[in-house]
């Protein structure tokens, strides 16, 4: 198993629907689990969709570590999600600054969610329903946009809150901690 390329934004298969995983159990999708954890924890992302390596299927995995250095930021427990619904449980939104191994070096102010429950496959074939908020939800909401063919910039309501990380934390208007993309 091994670490795969990240398609970036421009590649226009970031840009497409995926299509449903029929065959949860095969070898094919096991490797493609085990490379998206892979390639997710070398980039240090939070997140990672099948698209970003280029495949068209709709997998999901993402999980954060608790981190002391950041307190702010919740972990979230590795999680593997194949064919992810997703169902809004307050349609109060909330802004905040994300990121995307596809985009690197910036980060852009988007709104999303803030309660949501999800249910999916795991890798074992169990099927996962999960109520999730805050910055929890953030993560499912962006990972299956990458499934839907969305990537965050799309969803910035103000451009002028879109930038690079570095003159976003230079000029004070992100804080100088995060370490960790959105995926
Ligand atoms: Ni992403």
């Amino acid at each position: 198993m091994a670490q795969r390329d990240l398609l970036k934004m421009g590649n226009p298969r970031l840009n497409e629907i995926s299509t449903i995983l029929i065959d949860r159990h095969s070898k094919e999708t096991q490797n493609l689990i085990t490379d998206m954890l892979e390639t997710m924890l070398a980039a240090n992302g939070a997140g990672i969709a099948a698209p970003q390596l280029g495949v068209l299927s709709r997998v999901i995995v993402f999980g954060i570590n608790q981190n002391p250095r950041y307190p702010e930021i919740e972990p979230i427990p590795q999680t593997v999600l194949i064919n992810p619904e997703i169902e809004i449980l307050d349609e109060e939104m909330v802004f905040a600054w994300e990121g995307c191994l596809s985009v690197p070096g910036m980060r852009g102010l988007v709104p999303r969610y803030k309660k949501i429950r999800y249910s999916a496959y795991d890798q074992l074939g169990t099927k996962r329903k999960v109520v999730a908020e805050d910055f929890h939800a953030r993560v499912v909401q962006h990972e299956i946009d990458h499934l839907e063919g969305i990537l965050y910039p799309q969803r910035i309501k103000d451009l002028t809150k879109f930038g690079f990380i570095d003159e976003l934390e230079k000029t004070g208007v992100i804080p100088t901690i995060t370490k960790t993309e959105s995926g």
